[in-house]
C-alpha cells in the first residue's frame, strides 16, 4: 500500500479558496500581483499539490489530476479577471489625474507696473531727443559747489539753509542731497563741447513734509542750451514745444518776472492748459531765464562769445496737472493699481 496521497478534496478547496479569497482582497494591481506569487507561483500551496501528482499512483493520477488542474485553471481565471477589472480602474484614475482642462482660463501674473513718473520722464526725454538735444545726468549726492556756488548762489542764500538743504555729515565733506537738477548744468557744461543742448531729468531733496502737494524726495527736468547768439526768444519757442506736447496744440507759454541765481534775465514760467478738467487754465510750471555770465565763467565758458538760456519743472506737479491728480501721496505711497491705471503693465 502507497502512502496517503496529500491531494485530498479538502487541501485542493482549501487552497483554492484561499487563493480566490486573496484575489478578492486585491484591491490595487500591486496587491494582486503579491497574491499570485504567494497562491499560483512556486512554493504555493496550489502548485505543491500539482508538484505532488507524479507520487499519485496510476490509477488515481486522472482523478488528482483533473481536481488540481480545475482548480488551478478556475484559481489563474480569477486573477486574470480581477487583474483586468483593476487595470481598468488604475488606468481610469491615472487618465483623470494627467488630465489637462484646455478651457480653463489662464491665471495672469502680473509683476508689476511702470511708474508714471519713470513713464513721464522717458517722455520729456524723447521730446528733447526729438530736437536734437541729449540726455544728461548728474549724482542725487552732490557737492555744494555744484548745488550752490557754481550756481552764483551765495553763502546766505535761505535755499542753502538748514530748513531746506539735506547736509550730509560729516558737514566738511561739503556734501549734500542735491535740492535742484540745476547742478547737472555745471556738469554738462563742463565735460562736453559746445555747443550744449542737454535735458537732465531726476530725483531732488528737500526738507518738505509729505503732504497733497509736497514730498521731500521728488523729481525735477533740467534743461540747458549753451550756443552762439542764443536768446529769450529761443527759450520761449522751445518752452512752447515742449508745453503743446504736455498739455495739448492749444498749449502756450506766459513768463513772468522772477529772480533766480544762476539765470539773469529769470522768469517764472505759466503754461495755458486748454484741456484741463475745470475749464482751460494757467498753471506754474517752472522757472527759466538766460544763463548767468557767472555760471559760464565758472564753467570756463567766455560770455561774450556764449550765451544760453535753462529751465527746469517739477516732474510731479506735470504729471499732476496733465492727468487731474490731487493727491501728491499717491505717487509716492507704491500701491501698484496706481501706476497701473497709467498702462505700461509688465
Ligand atoms: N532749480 C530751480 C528750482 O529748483 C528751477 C529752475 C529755475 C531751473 C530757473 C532753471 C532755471 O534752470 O533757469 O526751483
Amino acid at each position: 500500500m502507497s502512502d496517503p496521497s496529500p491531494i485530498t478534496d479538502q487541501a485542493v478547496s482549501d487552497a483554492k479558496a484561499a487563493a480566490l479569497a486573496a484575489v478578492n482582497a486585491s484591491s490595487t494591481l500591486a496587491e494582486l500581483k503579491a497574491a499570485r506569487s504567494a497562491h499560483v507561483g512556486d512554493g504555493s500551496p496550489l502548485a505543491k499539490l500539482n508538484g505532488e501528482l507524479r507520487n499519485v499512483p496510476a490509477d488515481q493520477k486522472a482523478a488528482a489530476g483533473r481536481l488540481v488542474g480545475e482548480s488551478r485553471a478556475a484559481v489563474s481565471r480569477a486573477f486574470e479577471a480581477r487583474e483586468a477589472e483593476l487595470s481598468a480602474v488604475e488606468e481610469a484614475a491615472q487618465l483623470a489625474a494627467e488630465a489637462v482642462d484646455v478651457t480653463a482660463v489662464p491665471r495672469r501674473w502680473s509683476p508689476g507696473a511702470r511708474h508714471p513718473l519713470n513713464l513721464l520722464m522717458e517722455r520729456i526725454g524723447d521730446i528733447f531727443i526729438g530736437m536734437g538735444w541729449e540726455i544728461a545726468e548728474g549724482p542725487e549726492l552732490e557737492h555744494e559747489w555744484f548745488n550752490f556756488d557754481a550756481l552764483n548762489t551765495d553763502g546766505d542764500h535761505p535755499a542753502r539753509s538748514e530748513q531746506d538743504t539735506f547736509f550730509v555729515e560729516p558737514t566738511s565733506s561739503r556734501l549734500v542731497l542735491r535740492s535742484q537738477t540745476s547742478p547737472v548744468q555745471i556738469r554738462s557744461l563742463l565735460t562736453r563741447d559746445l555747443p550744449v543742448y542737454v535735458v537732465a531729468p531726476g530725483k531732488v531733496f528737500r526738507k518738505d513734509e509729505l503732504d497733497t502737494t509736497h514730498t521731500p524726495v521728488f523729481h525735477q527736468v533740467e534743461g540747458i542750451a549753451i550756443d552762439r547768439g542764443l536768446t529769450m526768444a529761443h527759450l520761449r519757442g522751445t518752452l512752447e514745444h515742449f508745453a503743446r506736447i504736455m498739455f495739448g496744440d492749444g498749449a502756450k507759454i506766459r513768463l513772468r518776472p522772477n529772480f533766480f541765481p544762476f539765470t539773469e534775465p529769470s522768469a517764472e514760467m505759466d503754461v495755458w492748459q486748454p484741456n484741463a478738467k475745470g475749464g482751460a487754465r494757467w498753471i506754474e510750471w517752472g522757472g527759466c531765464g538766460m544763463v548767468n555770465r557767472n555760471v559760464l565763467r565758472a564753467a570756463g565758458i567766455d560770455p561774450d562769445e556764449y550765451q544760453g538760456f535753462a529751465f527746469g519743472m517739477g516732474i510731479e506737479r506735470t504729471l499732476m496737472f496733465r492727468n487731474e491728480l490731487k493727491d501728491m501721496r499717491d505717487m509716492v505711497e507704491g500701491d501698484i493699481r496706481f501706476s497701473q491705471q497709467f498702462g505700461m503693465v509688465v
